[in-house]
């Protein structure tokens, strides 16, 4: 009997065939999934990528919070007319200390994952407080609260020590220090700003919400949205890649 033959077990009973077929599959799938379980890591390390200042990453929240991702994605896919729209298409990296991402589908609002810089503080201020002060026609609802509420910093350092736990890289120092940066990046020129951007480079110190003499919401949420996207120097990564 030739081993060929011997194929007429598979073709004679279904049962054996579809257990065969079921091992074959099973076999594809684990080469494509151990390898993962045996990589460090499956994304791509790009340089100027940090942890979020505890400033960002309480605005973070307070974004979470308010449930701005039911109108907004942080996801610039690679097709033409969202780059040429939003920017840059996102890079894993970008979202590797987003715990929950932020990309979604649904875009009532534009992508946001490139809106640092792009308006004023002022121009947060007022679009929070009320968007169609600044955006006729908008269909955002109004965030007059966050400019008046006092921010709370009680559980910040915890925040980090979470984010810490889940394999963001804040260190001792970073947790230490959490309540005290909160207040130095959200005040103009303070003394230990240097210290500040000792432990997150680039971080943009100021009083975000026009109001010097209190740390509000809008001063974190406005934080936020002012770093989004502006970790990465895109001229330099691309040159790297080769992509034009
Ligand atoms: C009901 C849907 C909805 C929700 C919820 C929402 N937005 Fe918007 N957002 C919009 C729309 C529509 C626009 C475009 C019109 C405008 O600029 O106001 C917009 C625009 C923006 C812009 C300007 C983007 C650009 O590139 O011009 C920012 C920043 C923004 N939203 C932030 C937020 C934040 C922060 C929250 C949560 C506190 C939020 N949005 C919640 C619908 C929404």
């Amino acid at each position: 009997m030739s081993l060929w033959s011997k194929h007429a077990i598979f073709e004679k009973n279904s049962i054996i065939l579809v257990i065969a077929v079921l091992i074959v599959i099973a076999i594809g799938g684990i080469v494509e999934i151990v390898p993962l379980f045996y990589l460090k890591n499956t994304i791509e390390k790009v340089e100027g990528v940090r942890p979020y200042t505890p400033l960002e990453l309480a605005g973070r929240n307070i974004y979470v919070r308010e449930g701005c991702y039911n109108c907004h994605s942080q996801m610039i896919r690679p097709l033409r007319d969202e780059v040429e729209r939003y920017g840059h298409y996102s890079l894993a990296a970008e979202s590797m200390y987003d715990r929950p991402f932020q990309w979604g589908s649904k875009r009532t609002g534009p992508d946001l994952a490139r809106v640092g810089g792009k308006y004023s503080d002022d121009w947060h201020r007022d679009h929070l407080r009320d968007p169609r002060s600044v955006v006729p026609g908008s269909v955002m609802p109004a965030y007059p609260w966050l400019a008046e509420t006092e921010l709370d910093v009680e559980h910040i350092a915890d925040d980090l020590k979470v984010q810490a736990w889940l394999g963001v890289p804040y260190t001792e120092e970073m947790i230490a220090n959490a309540k005290a940066d909160v207040r130095i990046q959200a005040t103009a020129d303070h003394p230990d700003a240097a210290a500040l951007a000792q432990r997150y480079p680039n971080a943009q110190a100021r009083d975000f919400d026009g109001n010097p003499a209190r740390i509000t919401e809008a001063d974190a949420l406005i934080a936020y949205l002012q770093m989004l996207g502006t970790q990465i120097n895109f001229k330099l990564y691309d040159d790297k890649a080769n992509i034009r």
